[in-house]
């Protein structure tokens, strides 16, 4: 029997008529790699090749992407498989020898930090990333307690499933972990979301104290895809930071899905609050598919940890993570990609917001550069969830070859995030399919 494990557009056996390939090939991956993956889509897809936006399934037919986050820069960017394909060609070592690619890398990521964060360290993916994140956390603090938000995500190692909460109820949350509400800006009470979501942190911060556990950190994802993607208002998490560090615990920006220019304003998520974390972690468009992740820091933070602990990390920092890493960054700079995320994610958005008055069941339309969300509710005064329509319309987009997934505690967010490549054209190409399937949907 399958259990629920909670996930949002999960491929469910049975739930929609497949083809022979693809009956075939979901009966072949049960059996040779087990019961614990999941497919998107009641009809999953097949993709053979992949070239900037879009990705190709077997018959040639052409998917627009607008969901990975990982190859942000697009499929199969030239610079990345060069770079990739040269370093490749030439050494692979790790860093327990001398290499410059590691130390010129990151010593241009640091140049986009604020200042004060000036040290770098590289993993092999975003739990990786966090798992470091929370030893060095607890060893600077002295602390355990994790505060997160409730629908949070950060990861797959023991440590990190749990504090991440939606990976559903079956998988156990620390007893040294509290959950606070996502800083909701469409049902916020007062209309001050940053003052409701300190009042969070505080609440969450007094119940670990009583129970005797010193707070460590509050992380959070820097566009709370999870949660729902809240994207503002902008300095919303103020509040909380400064709520965690006068208890004594540090504040770790997870940037896995908001860094690299994605939220458009800047680089980094965490730039359109105004605050400097102790701690950020980093992963996913990090190499645009080549694995590398990691975890900058102030180096006061870090300090502790270095003089106890030694770090080695076999793939973490070896040569091709390094030049792929280079390459991404080389490229959404040169290439004015957070220019275009903003620009693009301001017509795409606006573009969604306009369909708004066709459809009722878009609730609210959020999110800052190529990050959106859309609310799917039954009944707008209300703003009664609809998971089943957001099903649908996930759903019937992957039918008119348009990918995007969902999201929220209440599984009726439209989640959609393309890559910083993406043109007006492609975007018209999504609201006009979109506006066909709300249309069909309703
Ligand atoms: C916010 C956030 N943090 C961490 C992770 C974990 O990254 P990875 O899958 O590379 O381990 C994810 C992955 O989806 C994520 O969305």
């Amino acid at each position: 029997m399958v259990t629920d494990t909670g996930m949002v557009n999960a491929f469910v056996e049975g739930a929609a008529e497949l083809d022979a390939a693809t009956a075939a090939m979901i009966a072949d991956r049960k059996k040779l790699l087990g019961p614990a993956y999941r497919l998107f889509y009641q009809r999953p897809v097949h993709f053979v090749r992949g070239e900037g936006a879009w990705l190709y399934d077997p018959e040639g037919n052409a998917y627009l992407d607008a969901y990975n986050n990982v190859t942000s820069i697009g499929h199969c960017h030239p610079k990345v498989v060069e770079a990739v394909s040269r370093q490749m060609a030439t050494l692979t070592t790790n860093t327990r020898y001398l290499h410059d690619s590691v130390l010129r890398y990151a010593d241009r990521l640091l140049a986009t930090m604020p200042e004060g964060i000036g040290h770098f360290m590289f993993t092999c993916t975003g739990s990786d990333a966090n798992d470091l994140a929370v030893r060095i956390a607890q060893s600077y603090t002295g602390g355990q307690g994790i505060i997160v938000t409730e629908t949070a995500y950060h990861g797959i190692t023991q440590t990190v499933a749990a504090f991440s909460p939606s990976l559903g109820e079956n998988v156990p949350l620390g007893a040294h972990v509290r959950t606070v509400p996502a800083p909701d800006s469409y049902r916020s009470a007062t209309g001050d979301v940053g003052a409701e979501f300190a009042a969070g942190v505080q609440a969450a911060i007094r119940d670990l104290q009583r129970h005797g556990i010193k707070p460590a950190l509050f992380i959070c994802d820097g566009i709370f895809s999870s949660d729902g993607v809240f994207d503002g208002p902008a300095g919303f998490l103020k509040g909380a930071v400064e709520a965690i560090r006068v208890a004594g615990g540090i504040y770790i920006a997870d940037e896995v899905q908001s860094g690299f220019g994605r939220t458009g304003d800047a680089m980094w998520g965490f730039q359109r609050h105004g605050v400097v974390p102790d701690l950020v972690t980093m992963g996913k468009p990090m190499g645009n598919g080549y694995p590398v992740a990691g975890v900058a820091g102030r180096p006061e933070v870090l300090a502790e940890f270095g003089r106890k602990a030694r770090y080695f990390n076999t793939f973490g920092g070896n040569a091709v993570a390094a030049e792929a890493a280079m390459a991404v960054l080389e490229a959404i700079q040169s290439e004015g990609l957070v220019e275009n995320a903003r620009e693009t994610g301001r017509y795409l958005k606006d573009g969604i917001q306009a369909l708004a008055s066709l459809h009722p069941c878009i609730g609210d339309v959020r999110g800052a550069g190529l990050f959106l969300g859309v609310e799917i509710v039954s009944d707008r005064v209300a703003k009664t969830p609809d998971a089943a329509m957001t099903t649908r319309i996930v759903n019937g987009l992957r039918d008119e070859r348009v990918l995007i997934s969902a999201c929220a505690k209440a599984a009726n967010v439209l989640k959609i995030r393309p890559p910083l490549i993406f043109t007006r054209d492609q975007a018209d190409i999504l609201v006009e399919r979109l506006d066909r399937v709300l249309s069909r949907c309703a």
